[in-house]
Formats: structure tokens, sequence, C-alpha cells
């Protein structure tokens, strides 16, 4: 374990804030709240390095050694997403260009170019000295190197950078020009010089130029980390090192590919919504690191903190208020912890938080923290307090593994590939598919574990594949294996309809897939946002609808009523062993989760706690000898819940049957013969 047997819980924490003194009291309260490891020194860059080449690390040595003291352990950060002033004066061209070719100037954070040799060079220098003086520290548990990696650039270095990509991606200027469809609009490269990075344009960029860009400069991210992730092992390859991930559609990271490069994947997870689909976004949110874990879990090279191959971290939520456009919103008393237990449910290997205490000043001044404004005597800190004691008291359920029957294509690429322009709506998003797919399960109460194409498939009974609109030869071959072989399997419009250079299979979409689904589509159809077609059945479909033709596939639902009226919506095709479902529209929430259940009952899957009610969330994770249920009560009233065993939170015994009082957890350890 990381941190000794505990669950790891505490959060960014930023002595540098703050006088000598407050850190004595910081520590007295971190163990009052059973805190078991910090963040340190992520944007601490201009206290550590005030001038090139100086370094003043005595106030970082006193802070570990009093949080050593203290049995509190470390996350050490590497501070490199805030370069210090100094930086930005003496190496101007490391400032990063926007895609208008705008340089942005030092005053926030992130205001470098991940591929300047300058930032590059720094960066490695104050991870060198990090790595030196820290590695062997006991209170350092885990490396977490930069912050979010995500801030992107169009200068002559990313530039250069590009080309070198493209050029190891593509081999030679024909085959790019072929792979970016270069005969439209004339844009057919003669000499490496003429390829840019995908900057501001007239009208519609070429679609493939930027996908290649998101994947270029998620590698380049890439390499930036590993520089430093290995200058830390080196030091002292016992540590293992992670950097944070942020969360959202415009992030160029693949964080599945980069899984494989980290020691234990960690996420920042801020739910968007202040109701009740911020509970859909945390089990999401959750799901996917866990996906993510689990991908990159086999090829990982460094040390795994400890073996279990879906671990994973959420590095940061926030304790209360959350940044939101426009307005911040309030985390309701309860839900702090309820959403700590269920990314923990999910996977975690516990609960860390944006951030300890709450600054006086800086652009973050009103972000929430474990220790608020108002002090230690407030309902965060006292609901801070308690949180410590429940993940101390569950602490046994870090051996156990996330149970999921049902596995969800996830594809970085596939994401950015749908927020090109040229699309025929604006309205779709692999992300808000996929996110669709599993909300309608989550309600069902079944667990998912996103996967990526090529992923084995062995444990799950139906794979879903919402929006996978990109497919390679070898992902149509994946799908193919998994069906032939009797797997069942769901797929969304918009999938297979592109190859992995976002051109069109051509023939009928989905082209990728048609065998496998015995359908043909000959036409779309996007919807306007009001629109609903209904379907046969019940329901409706929105947002998109097809000219479906049956090509060895039974019709399911049809569309009842439009120029479509008649014509298949919703199909079912025998292939080889298995089965193939194809959704041709956005069902409604209602008929996509009946949809979903019928097709993973059909293939056998079953919910984690059938009979719990709706707005119970139930998780199991099952380890050597034992098996662990997380109830979460999301509604406001006490429901009852079959389940038995012991709640480890409260003590209490069920034995025919549990009731859990209104927005509370419990977190069973399940009888043996459960
Ligand atoms: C991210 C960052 C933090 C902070 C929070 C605010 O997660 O890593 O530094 O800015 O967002 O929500």
């Amino acid at each position: 374990m990381l941190v000794g047997g505990r669950l790891c819980y505490g959060g960014d924490y930023n002595p540098e804030q703050w006088p000598a003194e407050v850190w004595q009291q910081d520590v007295e309260l971190m163990r009052q709240a059973g805190v078991t490891l910090v963040t340190v020194g992520v944007f601490a860059w201009s206290r550590l390095e005030p001038a090139p080449g100086r370094y003043t690390l005595d106030w970082l040595d006193q802070v570990l050694d009093l949080l050593h003291d203290g049995g509190v352990q470390v996350a050490l950060a590497t501070p490199t997403a805030s370069p210090p002033p100094w930086f930005s004066l003496a190496h101007p061209g490391a400032l990063p260009v926007t895609a208008d070719g705008v340089r942005l100037h030092h005053g926030s954070r992130d205001t470098y170019c991940a591929a300047a040799p300058a930032y590059r060079a720094a960066a490695r220098r104050i991870t060198g000295v990090l790595a030196e003086r820290y590695a062997r520290h006991p209170a350092v548990a885990l490396w977490h190197v930069h912050n979010e990696y995500g801030a992107t650039c169009h200068c002559r270095y990313a530039e250069a950078g590009f080309r070198r990509w493209l050029r190891d991606r593509h081999g030679d200027l024909d085959a790019l020009n072929d792979a970016w469809t270069t005969s439209f609009w004339s844009q057919h490269y003669s000499d490496w010089a003429q390829v840019s990075t995908p900057r501001a344009t007239q009208y519609l960029p070429n679609p493939t130029q930027t996908l290649d860009f998101r994947r270029y400069w998620s590698d380049e991210l890439l390499s930036a980390y590993a520089e430093q992730r290995d200058l830390l092992r080196a030091a002292n390859p016992a540590v293992p090192v992670t950097t944070n991930y942020v969360l959202g559609d415009w992030v160029p990271v693949d964080h599945g590919r980069w899984a494989t490069e980290v020691d234990l994947v960690a996420v920042d997870h801020y739910p968007s919504d202040a109701g009740p689909a911020a509970e859909e976004q945390t089990a999401l949110a959750a799901d996917l690191a866990r996906g993510w874990a689990r991908h990159g879990a086999p090829r990982r090279a460094g040390p795994t903190a400890d073996g279990r191959a879906d671990a994973w971290l959420l590095m940061e939520s926030a304790p209360n208020l959350i940044y939101t456009p426009g307005r911040m919103h309030t985390r309701e008393p309860g839900r702090m912890a309820r959403h700590s237990l269920a990314h923990v449910a999910r996977g975690s290997r516990g609960a860390m938080f944006f951030q300890w205490r709450a600054p006086r000043g800086g652009a973050e001044l009103f972000h929430s923290a474990l220790v608020p404004h108002a002090g230690p005597d407030s309902r965060v800190f006292r609901e801070a307090v308690a949180l410590g004691g429940m993940l101390d008291r569950i602490a046994e359920v870090d051996a156990g593994a996330v149970e999921a029957s049902v596995a969800i294509g996830w594809d970085a690429a596939s994401g950015w590939a749908l927020q090109q322009r040229g699309l025929p709506t604006d309205r779709l998003s692999h992300h808000d598919e996929v996110a669709a797919t599993h909300r309608a399960l989550w309600r069902a109460g079944y667990t998912c574990d996103p996967v990526l194409p090529g992923d084995p498939l062995d444990r799950y009974a139906l794979l879903v594949l919402p929006a996978l609109y990109l497919a390679s030869d070898a992902t149509a071959g994946w799908v193919h294996d998994y069906v032939h072989g009797g797997g069942h399997l769901v797929v969304g419009y918009l999938s297979g309809v592109a190859d992995e250079h976002a051109r069109i299979r051509l023939g009928g979409y989905p082209g990728a897939f048609r065998d496998v689904l015995g359908v043909r589509v000959e036409e779309f159809h996007p919807l306007a946002d009001d629109d609903e077609i209904p379907l046969t059945g019940g329901g409706t479909g929105r947002l998109w609808s097809e000219t479906v033709h049956l090509a060895g596939a039974e019709p399911v639902r049809a569309y009842a009523a439009g120029a479509l009226a008649g014509s298949p919506a919703v199909t079912r095709h025998r292939y080889g062993d298995g089965v193939a479902w194809y959704v041709s529209t956005r069902p409604d929430d209602t008929t996509h989760r009946s949809l979903l259940t019928g097709a993973a009952l059909a293939a056998g899957a079953r919910p984690a706690c059938p009979g719990a009610p709706d707005g119970v969330e139930a998780v199991r994770r099952r380890g050597p000898g034992a098996s662990w249920l997380f109830l979460l009560n999301h509604t406001d009233r006490a429901q009852r819940v079959p389940a038995t065993g012991t709640d480890l939170i409260t003590g209490a015994v069920a034995e025919t049957g549990l009731t859990l009082p209104a927005g509370q957890v419990a977190v069973v350890r399940e009888r043996a013969d459960a």
C-alpha cells in the first residue's frame, strides 16, 4: 500500500502559501482528520528555484520532516506546470502560441510550450534537483509529475515536433497526402516545410490534420512526462510515479495510452452538475479511470503500487464550492463523503482533494478546501474528519477488484474526430454518447468497464460501442472476433463510419461493422434539437436517425412516424456464436435503459445488487476470499436494500437486508456464501 495499509486521504497542500507557524497547525489538523497523504509542491517552482540555478529547499525539507513526524505521507510534485517569471523573461520563445498566432504571456499557470527545448531543459533540471534530494525521504510515497497535462501550443517548436511525428507515423508525404485527403481543396503538400500545425484558418480545417495534431500533442506531452518520470525512477525505482489526468473533451491527451506509462492512474474529478447528474458523472469518471488503469496495467514497466490491475487514485476533487462557468456550485452536506466513497467503490485507492487549506488570495481564492476560509470550526472540516474515519474503517476494500460484466468502448481519437466541424450535426460527441450509455446502465445498476479497442474482452458478457467513429481494420477485427466467438454487442450510430485517418469507409455505413451487424445504412437524417421520432414499442429517438436496410439482421424497433416510418431503428443480428444489436438513433433515457438492459440480460450480465431500489448505487469489489458491496443512497429517503453482511461504516450486521438512511453509504463485507 502506498500509505501503510490505509487508503489515501488528503489533498494538495501548499505550505509555500503560509508562514511556518501554520504548518504545525496543519499537521495537527491533518491528524485530526485522519489524513494519510498530501500532494506537496505542485506550483512551487518560484519558491524552489527563485533564480535560475539557485535552489531554496530548506522550507521543503522542514515541511516533509514535519509531515513525516506527523504520520502523513507525501505525493511530491514536480512544479513544472507553472514556470517562474524569470524563466519566461529569459526564454520568451518558450511561451505558448495559440492557434491564432498570439503568444501568451506570463501571469497565470501553464505558460510554456511543452515542445520548447528551454522549457524541457528547465523542467528536467528542477526535477533532477528534487529527485536527488527527496527520492529516499521517508515521507515520499509517490511522485506527482507536473499537473494536469493539457496546454497546447502552435509555436515553431510545436510545428517542428509535429512534422517529425508525422514522418514517423506516415513515412513520406505521399502517405500523408493520402491519409489527410489533401486532394480536397488543393491542400496537396510537396515539401515537409509546407506542413504546419492546424492554425486558425478560413472556414473548415482539414479534419485529419486536426486529428493528427491532437495525437501528436498527446505524444509530445507524454514524452515531457516520461523525461521527468525517468529521472525520478532512476533516483529510487521503488517510488511509483504518476501525473494527474484532467478530464474533458478539450484535453489533447490520450489517457488510455498514457496509462501504460504511469505507475498509478490518477485523475481529477469535478462534476459540472450540482443536481443528480453529479452522481452519474462521478460514476463515469471513476469507471473511466479504472478502465484506463486496467488497459495500462499489463504494459506498465514501473512499480505498480501493489498489483491490483484496476487500481487508480482520485487525485483531486472539491470539498465544497466547485468552479463551473458563470457560477460556482456548492456541494451539499454529505455529498463530499458520498462521492468520495463512490470513487473508492469503483476502484480508487482513496480520496484526495484540491485542496487542504483555502488560500488567502491568488487566482482560485474562493476554491473550496478541507480547511475552509472559516477555519476548522466549520461544516466542511467536520465532514472531512468524518470522511477520514470512514476511509479508515473500510481500508480493507483496497484488496478488492471491481466486478463489471459490461464493457463500453472508449476511444480518445474517435472523440477528437467527432469534434471536427464538417459533420452532419455538431450535437454529437463520443463522450456524450459514452455518457448516455453509461447513464442508462448505471441507472439499471450495472457496473461497466470502459475498454479501449483491442483490449481483452473475455470477462465481459456485453460490449457496447457508442459513437466509436473511427475503426481501423484491427478494430473491426477485434469486434468481429468478439461476436463471432459468442460475445454480445450493441453498436450505436456513428460507429465504424471512418477509418483511423477519419476517411469514410465506403459502401454503406457503418462500414467497419456492417457484416457483424447485418445492416447497411444508406443515409443519415440528423434531427433538430427539439425533434423526436416515435419508435414502435414506445419511446422516441433524438438527435439522429438513419435509413437502415436489413442485411441479415431482424428489426427490433422501427421508426413510427415521418419519412422513415416503418424502417428499422433498432436491429438484432445473430452472427457466429454471438448477437449484435444496432441502434440507429439516440433513444430517450428510459428507452435506452430498457434496450440496454434487455441486451445485457440476454447476454447474461447482471447488476451488482439485483433488487436495489432506483437511486441506490451498488458496486461490488471482490478480493481473495472476500467481497464488499458498496451501497450509496443518492435519494432523500431511507431505502431498503437486499444485502447481507457487516457494514464496515456503522458496524451493523445485516441478516435479511439493510435499511440505508437518506444520503448514506454502507460498505458491506458480504458473508462468504454471498
Ligand atoms: C484542477 C487543478 C487544480 C485546481 C483545480 C480547480 O484540478 O489541478 O490546481 O486548479 O482544478 O478546480
